[in-house]
């Protein structure tokens, strides 16, 4: 049973919260489903949280999810994908177009929007692109982005006719590319022509990466890599067997590096799960389809990096929560500011855990990190103001679509 959201007022204390790049002790007070006020004092509250030895950041924003709904939703469903976010301290997520059907067009985009509603963490919805869907992409409304596919993977949309890429960049739509290779290149040459920006989905190589700083262009891409590209090899690949097969495939260690360093750098923006959940039957067949789950592991994948001393909490922060809300002009999200959306996560850095297959809320219950340790875990998720994930259950409590502007 779906329960109506309560908009209790709700104090998180005695926690650090992440503000401007550093961790400050202060108090966050909740009305409505919005910050209303960061302060040193203790302001009365129905509900308190008592965040001691915690730390308080913004709700991670997922950009690039695979939620199944409609017509796979034995793999995943808006349900049980978001109550898997939830866990992982996503409070956002931008869910991709290649469904079945696809979301292609306005009747398929409301559709999706019904179906979304069951969803426990924000939302919103990447449009899918087609040999002759201009129409549909001029005029789709409330859309985070147009997903353009190069390359072959689940579903059906791979469109190969740049001049059709360039008629879709020309419509002046945010653009989210599935480019692999010299494919980006292509690309490239296309942001040259049009001056327009792209976003490229799930960079895996040295090589890709070193496409995208094409000095020209680079002030006009942006560049998501995946937790799986930066924590795994093709070395893993060979004891995972299909388990590790996805699209981008898994590289060589020294891309892995190049991926760490453009973190680094400052040329990697946003770290998107590509959550592509599919049964474990499915990926035991010979021919397997690509791609693996990914909410639940990417917090705390990228927490434990923090504890190891390989990533800057304010660069997860930038990378997980202020980019994505950026990029995509996600209104109200992002950081922890007065007036803002009260979408919070709660981490405990010490905390250690092993990922376990079975403990997993996404339909597919495998993760290629089933048995790693890790420290660093959310161990809260508040949602519009709403404690959603309380480091044991999940409640069903609805949340909403979210708006872009500038
Ligand atoms: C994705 C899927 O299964 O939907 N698979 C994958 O390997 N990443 C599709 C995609 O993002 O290419
Ligand atoms: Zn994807």
């Amino acid at each position: 049973m779906l329960q109506k959201p309560i908009k209790m007022p709700l104090l998180i204390k005695n926690g650090r919260i992440y503000q401007n790049g550093v961790l400050t002790a202060k108090n966050i007070f909740i009305e409505s489903g919005k910050i209303r006020k960061i302060t040193d004092s203790e302001v009365q509250a129905k509900e308190v949280i008592d965040a001691k030895g915690k730390i308080v950041i913004p709700g991670i924003i997922d950009p690039h999810v695979h939620i199944r709904e409609p017509g796979l939703t034995h793999k995943e469903d808006f349900q049980s994908g978001s109550r898997a976010a939830a866990k992982g301290g996503i409070t956002t997520f931008l869910d991709m177009p290649n469904t079945m059907p696809p979301t292609t067009n306005a009747e398929r985009l409301e559709e999706k929007r019904r179906l979304a509603r069951k969803s426990v963490v924000n939302y919103g919805f990447h449009f899918g692109s087609t040999l002759d869907n201009l129409d549909e992409i001029k005029n789709a409304k409330n859309i985070a982005s147009v997903k353009i596919y190069m390359d072959p993977t689940t579903g059906d949309l791979k469109i190969e006719d740049l001049g059709v890429i360039e008629d879709i960049f020309k419509t002046g739509r945010m653009i989210a590319l599935h480019a692999e290779g010299d494919n980006i290149k292509k690309i490239i040459e296309i942001i040259k022509k049009t001056g327009k920006k792209a976003y490229f989905c799930h960079v895996s190589s040295e090589k890709e990466l070193q496409f995208t700083q094409d000095h020209e262009t680079k002030n006009n891409v942006l560049v998501e890599v995946t937790p799986q590209h930066l924590f795994l090899t093709s070395e893993d690949a060979e004891k995972l067997g299909s388990l590790a097969e996805m699209k981008p495939r898994l590289k060589a260690r020294r891309d892995q590096e190049a991926l760490w360093k453009g973190i680094r750098e400052g040329t990697v923006d946003t770290i998107g799960t590509d959550h592509a959940p599919h049964l474990l039957e499915e990926k035991r067949k010979v021919s397997f389809p690509y791609g693996i789950p990914g909410l639940e592991t990417m917090l705390p994948l990228m927490l434990n990096a923090v504890n190891e001393g390989r990533l800057e909490l304010k660069t997860l922060v930038k990378l997980c929560c202020e980019n994505p809300a950026k990029i995509f002009k996600i209104k109200s999200k992002g950081f922890i500011k007065e007036g803002y959306d009260a979408d919070l996560t709660i981490v405990d850095m010490p905390l250690v855990k092993e990922v376990k297959n079975e403990e997993l809320e996404t339909k597919c219950k495998w993760s290629p990190f089933n048995g790693w340790k890790l420290k660093g875990w959310p161990v809260m998720t508040i949602v519009n103001g709403n404690i959603v994930f309380d480091g044991k259950e999940i409640k069903n409590i609805r949340a909403k679509e979210v708006e872009y502007g500038a």
